[in-house]
């Protein structure tokens, strides 16, 4: 299947390259350089006019490398995965279990690319073909929805209806035991409202890639699931407001994101 929101997977890499090159780097992905291709470096050159939210990139992958190191869980699941490289490079050894889930198709090759640049996993990686508009009941067969699982949502509820990303949560909670976390990045209604945004949203959907997930308030929406979260927009960040997030260096805070930073607990 091809659709055009798989290009985003490789777009966020090159984010995640430019940031990992920077001497104060906020976030270091030395994988991220295996998807930056030479095709997905032009389109993000192409999208900079329009002031692309490409701070969020670092500050969410912060925010789920530090929530999975410290969550004490043993397995992980990412949705929406596309070039996320945790099992690559943080110390998940065994017998923790790496899942992660995209479009059909979208990951194969992937484990391939990483080994031929040098990069093998340090746990056991399953990878799934799913549509999270319409998923199986379990992530994959063998996954333990009895023990604690953090999972991770990175970049993948912008192009998601809020029915859609209500059906996704209620998917998550229910092969969510006691003790698992969930960290995600959302759009608060704000952004698209923002006349600012405007070129941005129209270039994004001109490349067949709207973005249509908003949440106004993502402890209340959590709530009734069972998490406790706690959120904070990437504007509360760069402007000191969020205790359990690094600073952010100037060149991550000089535009303000409405954009939510979400990690909660079941
Ligand atoms: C912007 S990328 C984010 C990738 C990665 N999580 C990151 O932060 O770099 C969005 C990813 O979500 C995936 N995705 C979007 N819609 C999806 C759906 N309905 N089902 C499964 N995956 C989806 C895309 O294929 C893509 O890999």
């Amino acid at each position: 299947m091809t659709t055009p929101v798989r290009r985003t997977s490789d777009w966020m890499a090159v984010v995640r390259a430019e940031e990992s090159a920077q001497p104060d780097a906020y976030y270091v992905d030395p994988c991220a350089e295996v998807f930056a291709t030479e095709q997905a470096r032009k389109v993000v050159d192409a999208f900079k006019p329009f002031h692309p939210p490409s701070e969020i990139v670092p500050v969410r992958g912060r925010l789920g490398d530090q929530t999975l190191l410290s969550s004490r869980v043993r397995q992980a699941v990412s949705v929406g995965a596309g070039s996320d490289s945790r099992p690559y490079r943080l110390p998940l050894d065994p017998p923790f279990v790496y899942y992660e889930v995209d479009l059909p198709g979208q990951l194969s090759g992937k484990a391939e690319a990483l080994a031929e640049a040098g990069f093998q996993p340090r746990c056991r990686v399953v990878s799934v073909g799913t549509d999270l508009r319409s998923p199986p009941p379990a992530v994959a067969p063998g996954f333990d929805a009895i023990v604690a699982t953090h999972w991770i949502v990175e970049g993948v509820l912008y192009y998601l209806t809020r029915a859609e990303a209500d059906s996704v949560i209620g998917w998550i909670t229910r092969q969510s035991a006691p003790g698992s976390w969930l960290t995600f990045d959302v759009p608060h209604p704000c952004f698209f409202t923002d006349p600012d945004r405007r070129p941005f949203l129209r270039e994004m959907a001109a490349r067949g890639v709207p973005f249509v997930g908003a949440v106004e308030d993502p402890v209340a929406w959590l709530a009734p699931h069972g998490w406790t979260a706690e959120a904070a927009t990437h504007r509360d960040v760069a402007e000191g407001r969020c205790p359990w997030l690094p600073p952010l260096p100037p060149r991550l805070s000089a535009r303000k994101q409405d954009i939510w930073l979400t990690r909660a607990r079941r």
